[in-house]
């Protein structure tokens, strides 16, 4: 064999153990991650092998298959749950500034509804229920992610110094107050904004909606897509949109954009914030 081809079969070796990697998964937790992008599911479990002191895909799914905890070892790695408070604060401006006031205006006496969907720990879904407060506006966020532990600690609601870096100092004042948890010192939320949030799990990629039907006037699912494959990351988008009440809106992160099978359905709102805003007739589902 010259060299290209055993480094082709080195690759295909390696892109099977991989194959295997994800299937143990699959079968002990029900994740599916050959969903997701290749090359990011294979930095993570790279970056996983790494930390367990392990330089060769073989041996670590040796250790994966014998280990049980290594399973969510890896899962934790490859759910990249980094956040923030008033993540991307332009956003959040335009959120803050016009639409939810705006929104408050078109709800009248009606509650606000948003979905914070890929919410990680809570710091998008608690940043929104900040702003239905800020608005005196009746509302609720309803906060969905894949991972139970970014979930329960979402509930806990304790948060470090960084995380809330980009939080406005009176949102930060009036909402969050310092707290401690061990020996590590932050900052926790105050039991009136918990109120506004409701924290359960769903999988973007999964056949089943958390709406039925369009409800929702605002759905944030931000820096989440990107992690995922085309045709899924275009099936997803387009529960999205179905979630939408007519003329909601739907606020993407920076990197991503609709795919052409939701985009006739949506128009742009605010370019720079990646906020969409619901028309004309939702995709067709292919539940
Ligand atoms: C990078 S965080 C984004 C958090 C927040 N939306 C933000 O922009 O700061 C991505 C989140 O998506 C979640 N996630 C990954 N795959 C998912 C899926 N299939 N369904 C729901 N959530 C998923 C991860 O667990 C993680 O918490």
């Amino acid at each position: 064999m010259d060299d290209g081809a055993h480094s082709q079969a080195a690759v295909a070796d390696r892109q099977a153990i991989i194959g295997t990697i994800l299937a143990v998964l699959r079968e002990r937790t029900g994740y599916d991650f050959s969903r997701y992008r290749p090359a990011t599911v294979e930095r993570r479990i790279h970056n996983r092998m790494i930390a367990a002191g392990i330089d060769s895909p073989a041996e670590y799914l040796a250790l994966l298959e014998s280990t049980p905890e290594e399973t969510f070892r890896l899962i934790e790695r490859l759910t990249i749950k980094v956040s923030r408070f008033y993540r991307n604060n332009g956003t959040f401006d335009v959120l803050r500034q016009e639409l939810i006031p705006y929104l408050a205006g078109a709800r009248g006496e009606m509650p606000i509804r948003i979905w914070s969907a890929g919410c990680a720990c809570g710091e998008e879904a608690y940043t929104l229920a900040m702003l239905l407060e800020e608005a005196g506006h009746a509302g609720f966020v309803e906060a969905t992610d894949i991972d139970p532990s970014a979930l329960g600690a979402a509930h806990v609601g304790f948060y470090s110094e960084e995380a809330v870096a980009e939080l406005p100092p009176d949102l930060l004042d009036r909402y969050l107050e310092r707290a401690s948890q061990g020996r590590r010192a932050g900052y926790r939320v105050r039991d009136a904004l918990r109120q506004r949030v409701r924290f359960s799990r769903h999988d973007l990629t999964s056949r089943v909606s958390i709406a039925d039907g369009a409800c929702f006037d605002l759905v944030c699912c931000r820096n989440t897509l990107i992690y995922l494959q085309r045709d899924v990351q275009e099936r997803a988008l387009g529960a999205l949109r179905r979630a939408l009440a007519p003329g909601g809106f739907l606020c993407l992160g920076e990197a991503e954009w609709p795919g052409p099978a939701a985009r006739p359905s949506l128009e742009p709102f605010r370019h720079q914030a990646r906020i969409f805003r619901a028309a004309g007739r939702p995709p067709a589902g292919d539940a």
